[in-house]
């Protein structure tokens, strides 16, 4: 599709925080999980619009480590839509050249939702023109938590010093590895909050929050997000660029 906008300065990677779901849902009298299931049919939309702005990577949030506190029905729906996204969608994934990479600690996910999982990492493993990264059972604290330890026993297994220990080796513990930061996070439904999502990787990254819910976040409000990150000065801890 045609882009509306042209960006003022590249987006590599952009990160969404898909949150409404339930307050969709609700808003139309229906069940919270009729929410999730909408939800889902917004993720390929969404990538899609990302690909047309020439985007290589996308992240979702799509279920974080604290949301095991909901009911166990909410959850089973959730991984249960989880699911049927991947099997309608690994064709078109397939062929459109996305990696698909699951951020999160999968194992402890239903069974066959893992299985689904592996399966479309595995068919799309050598795909190498854009990435989708589902963050699922994804969290900031946990991702940071686990690098720090695998590189405590590569030290103590003697394969790593001390002093090698840097902010590259950090980022190749981490599920994102080889994966640039994120220039751009969306949040959705007027929250304004990370959750615990990427704390490394949004370490230099534009914040924009829209009130939309995400299964209304159809490609007019997406403009709209890039609208606003055209706005912003990027400064990087540097000088304004516009005004040198
Ligand atoms: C986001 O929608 C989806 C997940 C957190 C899994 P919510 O389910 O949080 O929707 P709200 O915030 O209750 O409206
Ligand atoms: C964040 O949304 C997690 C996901 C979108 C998967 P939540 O709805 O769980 O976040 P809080 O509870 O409002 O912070
Ligand atoms: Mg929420």
């Amino acid at each position: 599709m045609k882009r509306e906008i042209e960006l003022n300065k590249p987006i590599t990677h952009i990160a969404f925080i898909m949150d409404g779901n339930g307050r969709w849902a609700k808003s139309r009298g229906l069940p919270r999980t009729l929410g999730h299931k909408e939800a889902c049919n917004r993720i390929i939309e969404v990538f899609d619009h990302c690909k047309d702005y020439g985007i290589k990577v996308v992240s979702f949030y799509a279920f974080s480590t604290e949301n095991w506190k909901r009911p166990k029905s909410e959850i089973d729906h959730l991984f249960k839509y989880l699911e049927t996204f991947f099997k309608k969608e690994i064709d078109h994934l397939v062929r459109d050249g996305v990696r698909v990479v699951l951020s999160g600690d999968l194992s402890r996910l239903p069974e066959k939702t893992q299985k689904t999982c592996y399966k479309a990492i595995e068919m799309t493993k050598n795909n190498d023109t854009y990435v989708m990264n589902i963050c699922l059972n994804y969290g900031g604290k946990e991702e940071i938590t686990r690098a720090a330890r695998q590189i405590a026993e590569e030290v103590k297994e003697g394969k790593l010093q001390v002093e090698d220990i840097n902010e590259q080796v950090f980022e190749d513990h981490l599920y994102t590895r080889g994966l640039p930061n994120v220039d751009l996070l969306v949040r959705t439904s007027g929250e304004e909050r990370t959750s615990n999502f990427l704390p490394w990787q949004l370490a230099y990254a534009e914040f924009v929050f829209t009130k939309v819910h995400w299964p209304d976040f159809k490609r007019g409000p997406f403009v709209d997000c890039l609208k606003e990150y055209n706005n912003r000065n990027r400064r990087f801890g540097g000088l304004d660029h516009d005004k040198k």
